[in-house]
């Protein structure tokens, strides 16, 4: 009955062609992480997409967070054509391992390594525009968003990652893979703006090309995460880019009431959320302006 009328009215055929997310099982990944790698290619791919590579959270997956409501980037890629990549962590408990050197290290064979292979295969095998791949990800996937602008910023342009921590501040002391931290988590790992640079430089050794822009939101009231994290991802990128950690200028409840931007310079931008928890919503609209989609 229900194919009956499905059929008649031609809904059938629309949603059986409709574009889904695909997993791509041989993704020419030669890490040592096992990452899953998905693919959504919307009905209107435009010429030379870009891609926007999705980092879901803890607990969560590629499959999960695609089908999750608050996550935008699906109705982005349907109405403006580009493609968007959905890593899935291998981990058990599935936080992305932002704590092993392997992970925090420019080919080092972490889950880090498995994502940048994903992005190298987008743009061989899907004609994506490599001067237009941008990074999102929430909570751990805003943790791996840091970490891939430190150890593969050749790859991206532009990053927004909400509700994170600075790049190797989850640094795992004994060396172990996937490792929380409460030291950092509750805001304790503190650092000067050019010790947090360090970090970012130590973690591609030699490295002087171009490196992604960055816009950081993150929660006034975040009790996973502390705020305190929000002042040192600010440190950490403001030194990157030789600028200061005053802001050049801020604009009040934008692009929310209670939100604060704070611009430093052209490519660092942080979004303070007052009275928000861990972790901020996605604004697709704001990630998209920064990315230039
Ligand atoms: C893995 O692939 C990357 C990207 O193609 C390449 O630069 C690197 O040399 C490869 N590493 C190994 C160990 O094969
Ligand atoms: C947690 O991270 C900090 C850096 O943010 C590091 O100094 C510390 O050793 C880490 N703790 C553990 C238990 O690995
Ligand atoms: C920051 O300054 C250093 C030293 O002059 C330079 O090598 C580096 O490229 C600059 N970084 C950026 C992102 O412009
Ligand atoms: C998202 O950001 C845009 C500006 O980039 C703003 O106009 C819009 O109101 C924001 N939406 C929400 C729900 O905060």
């Amino acid at each position: 009955m229900l194919f009956a009328i499905l059929a008649s009215t031609g809904l059938l055929a629309s949603t059986a062609m409709a574009a889904s997310l695909t997993q791509v099982p041989n993704y020419n990944n030669n890490a040592t992480s096992k990452a899953q790698m998905y693919v959504y290619k919307p009905d209107n791919v435009v010429e030379n997409p870009p891609l926007v590579v999705v980092i879901h959270s803890c607990q969560s997956s590629a499959q999960a967070y695609f089908q999750n409501s608050a996550i935008p980037w699906r109705q982005g890629s349907d109405k403006k054509g580009y493609i968007t990549v959905w890593p899935s962590s291998p981990n058990s408990g599935t936080c992305w391992d932002v704590s092993s050197k392997r992970s925090l290290t420019h080919l080092g064979g972490g889950d880090s390594q498995a994502i940048a292979n994903m992005i190298l295969y987008a743009i061989s095998e899907y004609k994506v525009d490599p001067e237009r791949v941008y990074v999102t990800g929430g909570s751990s996937g805003a943790m791996m968003s840091n970490v891939l602008a430190a150890t593969y910023p050749e790859l991206i342009k532009a990053v927004s990652l909400y509700s994170g921590v600075a790049a190797g501040c989850f640094v795992s002391s004994s060396g172990g893979v996937d490792q929380w931290n409460n030291t950092c988590s509750g805001g304790q790992s503190r650092a000067t703006p050019e010790k947090w640079k360090q970090v970012v430089l130590d973690m591609y050794p030699g490295y002087e090309g171009p490196r992604p822009k960055m816009q950081i939101w993150h929660g006034s009231a975040d009790s996973t995460l502390a705020p305190q994290n929000y002042q040192e991802e600010i440190k950490q990128w403001t030194a990157v880019f030789n600028v200061s950690q005053e802001p050049t200028s801020s604009v009040q409840n934008y692009p929310k009431q209670g939100y604060t931007t704070n611009n430093f310079g052209d490519f660092v931008q942080g979004i303070y959320a007052q009275g928000v928890g861990h972790s901020v919503p996605s604004n697709l609209t704001a990630s998209e302006i920064w990315f230039g989609l």
